[in-house]
């Protein structure tokens, strides 16, 4: 077997080549990442040890470097992590979001087509249901609640969607979707809520909250996303969306408040700031066709989770402080500074 990851050096995709290559390591492994600002190869250190490890640096959208590397490596399976994945980076500059989420989606299932690939599998996000009532918890997401995006990010997720739908119907590429909730873990980008609040609080710096920290994830430890992909590659049915996800609500402020405990830091550091323009109000996953069919359930509950990401943040330090330099200070300052 062998799985061409695309997004192999961002956290999702590090985490799942670090997850195959445990749990079989008869597979070959082709990594794939552009390594834009949210790419770190050093990442991918520990999986270049294995040489049934590869990683080739291609753009997704690069359809001569795609058809390329797939006719040369010929996998069996494509799994595309690869995507501009932050919501307010798509709500400051939508078009990168459309061309990498889209039209590279589009690359990379003409080139399974082109040459055969026996399986592609959309990694997906929850955020393409929109948003539910904070005052219904009753209302869940499922795989047929309606598409109903609220950002750039979202919306350039579900048309991957349902580009990916027509390229089962109409050419019979044989596919499956996931559609996960919030994830958290080692490696995730300090931009993203949990990683940007633990750097910031070791470094006594404002803890920047957006509008009241009422507004509701989901959480998911990364490796139960992880599994839960390797079991619908496995035994997922062709055409069929897969919503994942845990049953564990939060509201940010919670988060924020847990980690600032956790790290023995004051509340005086939380600061509220302006919301997010359409901040989606609350995600909510129900994961029942998945434990169903599939018997998927999460391993890591979010008392563990939480602390085990934490602890990694204090002990990676290097891997997150080089992160932390350069272009992504430039982001910090025009994102938070003044707001
Ligand atoms: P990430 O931003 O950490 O990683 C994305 C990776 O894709 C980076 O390594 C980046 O360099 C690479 N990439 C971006 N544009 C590329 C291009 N044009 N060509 C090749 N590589 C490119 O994101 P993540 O959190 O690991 O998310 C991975 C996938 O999972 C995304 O598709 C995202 O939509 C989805 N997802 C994420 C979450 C979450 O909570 N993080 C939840 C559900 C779904
Ligand atoms: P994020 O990690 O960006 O994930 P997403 O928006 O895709 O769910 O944000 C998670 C939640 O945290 C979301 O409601 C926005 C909020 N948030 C803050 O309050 N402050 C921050 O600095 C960030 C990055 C997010």
């Amino acid at each position: 077997m062998k799985i061409l990851v695309t997004g192999a050096a961002g956290f999702i995709g590090s985490n799942f080549v670090f997850y195959e290559q445990k749990l079989h390591p008869d597979y070959e492994i082709v990594g794939l990442d552009s390594l834009t600002y949210a790419g770190n190869l050093s990442t991918l250190e520990p999986a270049m040890e294995n040489d049934r490890f590869k990683f080739f640096k291609a753009d997704i959208t690069d359809r001569d470097a795609i058809f390329k590397i797939v006719s040369e490596e010929k996998p069996d399976v494509i799994v595309n992590f690869a995507a501009e994945s932050h919501v307010d980076r798509s709500i400051e500059d939508p078009g990168v979001f459309l061309r990498t989420n889209i039209l590279g989606t589009q690359v990379l299932m003409d080139a399974a087509r082109e040459y055969g690939v026996g399986r592609f599998h959309q990694v997906g996000t929850d955020e393409v249901y929109g948003d539910l009532p904070l005052d219904r918890p009753d209302l869940l997401f499922t795989e047929t609640t309606p598409i109903n995006t609220s950002s750039p990010y979202s919306a350039s997720k579900a048309s991957a969607d349902l580009l990916a739908m027509a390229y089962h119907r109409t050419f019979g590429l044989p596919l499956t979707i996931s559609r996960c909730s919030n994830n958290y873990g080692p490696y995730q980008f300090p931009e993203k809520l949990i990683p940007l609040m633990i750097a910031n609080a070791l470094a006594d710096k404002p803890l920047p909250v957006y509008g009241e920290g009422l507004n509701v994830r989901d959480w998911l430890y990364v490796d139960d996303h992880c599994k839960a992909i390797d079991m619908i590659l496995s035994n997922g049915k062709i055409g069929e969306v897969y919503n994942i996800g845990g049953h564990n609500e939060m509201a940010n402020i919670d988060i924020v408040k847990l980690i600032i405990g956790y790290l023995g830091k004051p509340e005086s550091l939380i600061t509220y700031v302006t919301d997010r323009k359409g901040h989606d109000m609350r995600y909510a996953i129900d994961p029942k066709k998945i434990s169903d069919e599939l018997g998927w359930s999460p391993e890591t509950k979010f008392a563990d989770g939480i602390k085990l990401t934490i602890d990694w943040y204090l002990h990676n330090k290097e891997w997150w402080e080089n992160i932390i330099s350069g272009e992504y200070r430039k982001y910090y300052a025009e994102m938070y500074d003044g707001r």
